[in-house]
C-alpha cells in the first residue's frame, strides 16, 4: 500500500491558515489527493476541508482567510476510505472540542470505533484516523486534562502513527509510533510536522521526537513526555538545509530541475564530508564475515550496484536483497558478524525500517547512506553516509539515484586504494555530466516523433543491468507506459517471445567490455523488428535512434547513462499529459508497509 499524509500544526503570533497553507504546498508531495485544516478563533475550533490539491481547495473554501493564531494542517492520500471531502482530515470528536490530522495507519481501528459507537460517539468518515479523535475526547471529557487523554488514547492505539491534535483551549499535541514527528521553535511559538520542510522557512531549529514521544505546547511552552507520562528531554538540532533549493526556479518541474542538478550533486557526493564516516565504514566492512545490503525502489538498483562494484573492485562479496524481501531470505541467517548497509533517500520507507531493525535485533551492524541525515533510518544506524543531494521533491528519484552512486562509488574507491577511479577522475567526470544533460533537446525531439508506444524494453549487461532496471522504473513511474530492464544475456532466456515491430527497446551500450555481446542482442532485436535506440559513446547503423554518451573512465558510466532514461521518462510523461512531479498512485516515502 502507498501512502503518504503531510500533517502540521502551528501556534505562534501570526494567522496561522497563511502559514499552514504555505507550510502544506512544500510538503504537497508526500500526498495530495485531499486538504483541510482547522483552527481556533473565539475559544471554537473551524474545520474546512475537500478533496483536490492544497491550491485548488484553498481557492474553492478559502482556507486562507480562517481566522486564529493556532491550527493544524493536513493533505491526505487515501487509504481507509476513498477521496471524499469527509474522509478529508482534520476530523473533529462529537462535542468538536477536539480536531486531529494524522499519518499511518490504525489497525486496531475497528474494534476501537465499535466501542466507541457503543458509548454514543457518531462518526463521520470511513477512515481509520477518526478514531483518534473519539477517543481522544473520550479520555479528555473526563477531567479536561490534556496529558492524560493523549496517554490514554496512544496506550489504546496500535499500528503506525503520528497525529496531531488541536484543543479548544488553545493547545497543540502530538504523538508518534514509528511515523516521523518534529517540533520546530521559533522565537515566539512552534511548528509540529511530519516534514522538516514544514517549517524550513521559519526556522531551522528542529527536535525530533522519539517513538513513543508525546509534545504538548501550550501557553508558549513546549512540554514532552512518554507514552507512561514521564518527562523526557530531546536534543534540539539545527537543520541544515536552505529552502530555496526545494523551489522549481526556471524549470517547469521539479523532476527537471533535479536531473540538472546532477552536475553538482554528484560532484558533491564524492567531495562531502563523509571523510572520516567512510573510514568507520571500511573498518566495520573489513571486520564483517557477512555483508548484506538492502533498499526499496531506486535505492534498491543503488544496492545493486554497491554489490557489483564491492564484488569487482574491492574483492568483497556482499548479498543485495531488496527490503520487502529481506525479512524472508535474510533474517535466518544474520548475526552480530554482520553488517547491513540500507540505502534511502528519505530514511523513512517503512520495509528498509523494518529490515533494519530487524538485523540489529540479531546483533547486526547497521551502515546507511541517507539524504536526511535526521531520518529515523541515520538514527538508528551505526553510521551513515549522507548523499546531500538537497531535497529531492519529483516523486522518482532522479538525483538522490546518482548521488546514491557517486557517495557508493566514493566508498569502493576507498576500499580498494583508488582503483574505481571517481575522485581520480572528479574534472572529467563534470564535463561528461554537462555534455549528456546538453543532451536534452535531442531527447525531447527524439521523444517527440516516437509513435504511441505501448512496451519498452531496456537492455543492459553487467553494471549496465541495474541502470537498465532504474530507466524502465521512471519510464513506469513518469510515463505509465509498460518498460522492463532486462539483462541482456537473458534476451534470449525468454524476453525475446516479446519483440516484434511495435516493441521498443534501449541498449545501454558504452565501449567497454560489455560492447560485443551487447551489439549481437541488439542484432537479435533489429532482425525482429523493434525500435532500437542506443546509449553509447560509438554510433552504430543498427540503432533507429542514438543518444551518445560522452567519453569517460568506463568504470563511470552507470553514473552518465542514466540520465537519458531520466531524460526520456520526463519527456515521454509531458507527451502524455502526466504530471512528472506527482506521478499517480504513488508517493515519496511509503512509511507503511
Ligand atoms: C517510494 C518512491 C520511490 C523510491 C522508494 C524508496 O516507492 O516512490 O521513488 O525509490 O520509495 O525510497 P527511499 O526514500 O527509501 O529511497
Amino acid at each position: 500500500m502507498l501512502f503518504v499524509c503531510s500533517i502540521i500544526g502551528y501556534k505562534g503570533k501570526s494567522l496561522a491558515a497563511p502559514v499552514l497553507i504555505d507550510s502544506l504546498k512544500r510538503m504537497e508531495y508526500r500526498g495530495y489527493d485531499s486538504v483541510g485544516i482547522a483552527t481556533i478563533t473565539d475559544g471554537k475550533i473551524l474545520v474546512r476541508k475537500g478533496v483536490g490539491k492544497v491550491a485548488e481547495v484553498n481557492k474553492s473554501l478559502e482556507l486562507v482567510r480562517m481566522p486564529g493564531l493556532v491550527g493544524i494542517g493536513h493533505t491526505r492520500w487515501a487509504t481507509h476510505g476513498g477521496v471524499t471531502g469527509n474522509n478529508a482530515h482534520p476530523h473533529s470528536a462529537c462535542t468538536k472540542d477536539i480536531a486531529v490530522v494524522h499519518n499511518g495507519i490504525i489497525e486496531n481501528y475497528d474494534a476501537l470505533k465499535e466501542e466507541l459507537i457503543l458509548l454514543g460517539h457518531r462518526f463521520k468518515s470511513q477512515t481509520d484516523s477518526e478514531v483518534i479523535a473519539h477517543l481522544l475526547e473520550a479520555h479528555y471529557s473526563r477531567e479536561r486534562n490534556i496529558k492524560q487523554a493523549m496517554i490514554e488514547t496512544c496506550n489504546r492505539l496500535k499500528g503506525t502513527y503520528a497525529f496531531v491534535a488541536v484543543f479548544e483551549e488553545g493547545a497543540i499535541s502530538g504523538a508518534r509510533f514509528d511515523e516521523p514527528l518534529i517540533i520546530g521553535i521559533m522565537d515566539n511559538g512552534y511548528f509540529i510536522s511530519s516534514d522538516i520542510l514544514g517549517f524550513l522557512k521559519y526556522t531551522d531549529k528542529a527536535i525530533f521526537l522519539d517513538n513513543k514521544d508525546i509534545a504538548i505546547i501550550n501557553a508558549g511552552k513546549l512540554e514532552l513526555f512518554d507514552f507512561e507520562g514521564l518527562s523526557v528531554k530531546r536534543p534540539t538540532t539545527q537543520v541544515a538545509w536552505e529552502l530555496g533549493a526545494a523551489e522549481k526556479g526556471a524549470y517547469a518541474h521539479h523532476t527537471l530541475k533535479e536531473i540538472h542538478e546532477q552536475v553538482r550533486t554528484v560532484i558533491e557526493g564524492i567531495s562531502s564530508d563523509n571523510k572520516e564516516k567512510i573510514g568507520t565504514f571500511c573498518n566495520f566492512l573489513t571486520n564483517a564475515k557477512s555483508i548484506y545490503i538492502t533498499g526499496s525502489g531506486t535505492s534498491y538498483h543503488s544496492a545493486l550496484i554497491l554489490k557489483h562494484i564491492f564484488g569487482k573492485f574491492a574483492k568483497i562479496r556482499s548479498e543485495t536483497i531488496m527490503s520487502s524481501e529481506f525479512q524472508y531470505i535474510a533474517l535466518d541467517s544474520i548475526d552480530e558478524t554482520s553488517v547491513l548497509i540500507a540505502i534511502s533517500q528519505s530514511g523513512e520507507t517503512a520495509d528498509v525500517l523494518q529490515s533494519v531493525k530487524a538485523a540489529k535485533q540479531k546483533g547486526a551492524k547497521i551502515l546507511s547512506v541517507v539524504n536526511v541525515p535526521t531520518s529515523s533510518l541515520a538514527r538508528i544506524s551505526d553510521s551513515f553516509l549522507n548523499v546531500n543531494c538537497g531535497p529531492e521533491i519529483g516523486v522518482a528519484a532522479t538525483k538522490s539515484f546518482t548521488g546514491q552512486l557517486s557517495v557508493l562509488y566514493n566508498l569502493t574507491d576507498r576500499l580498494c586504494n583508488g582503483c574505481v577511479g571517481i575522485a581520480a577522475n572528479k574534472n572529467e567526470l563534470m564535463t561528461a555530466l554537462n555534455l549528456i544533460l546538453a543532451a536534452e533537446n535531442n531527447i525531447a525531439n527524439m521523444v517527440d516523433i516516437m509513435d504511441d508506444i505501448k512496451d519498452i524494453y531496456i537492455l543492459g549487461r553487467s553494471l549496465h543491468y541495474p541502470i537498465a532496471l532504474e530507466g524502465a522504473l521512471k519510464i513506469k513511474e513518469l510515463a505509465y507506459i509498460h518498460a522492463e530492464g532486462i539483462a541482456a544475456g537473458e534476451l534470449k532466456h525468454g524476453p525475446l517471445a516479446l519483440i516484434d515491430k511495435n516493441t521498443m527497446v534501449v541498449v545501454i551500450n558504452p565501449l567497454d567490455a560489455t560492447f560485443n555481446d551487447t551489439i549481437s542482442s541488439a542484432h537479435e532485436i533489429k532482425a525482429r523488428g523493434a525500435i532500437v535506440i542506443g546509449i553509447s559513446d560509438k554510433e552504430n547503423d543498427l540503432y533507429d535512434h542514438f543518444i551518445k554518451l560522452p567519453k569517460i573512465k568506463e568504470t563511470l558510466f552507470p553514473l552518465i547513462e542514466v540520465i537519458p532514461l531520466q531524460t526520456v521518462a520526463y519527456y515521454l510523461a509531458l507527451k502524455k499529459n502526466a504530471d512528472p512531479d506527482y506521478p499517480r498512485n504513488l508517493a515519496k516515502s511509503v512509511t507503511v508497509k
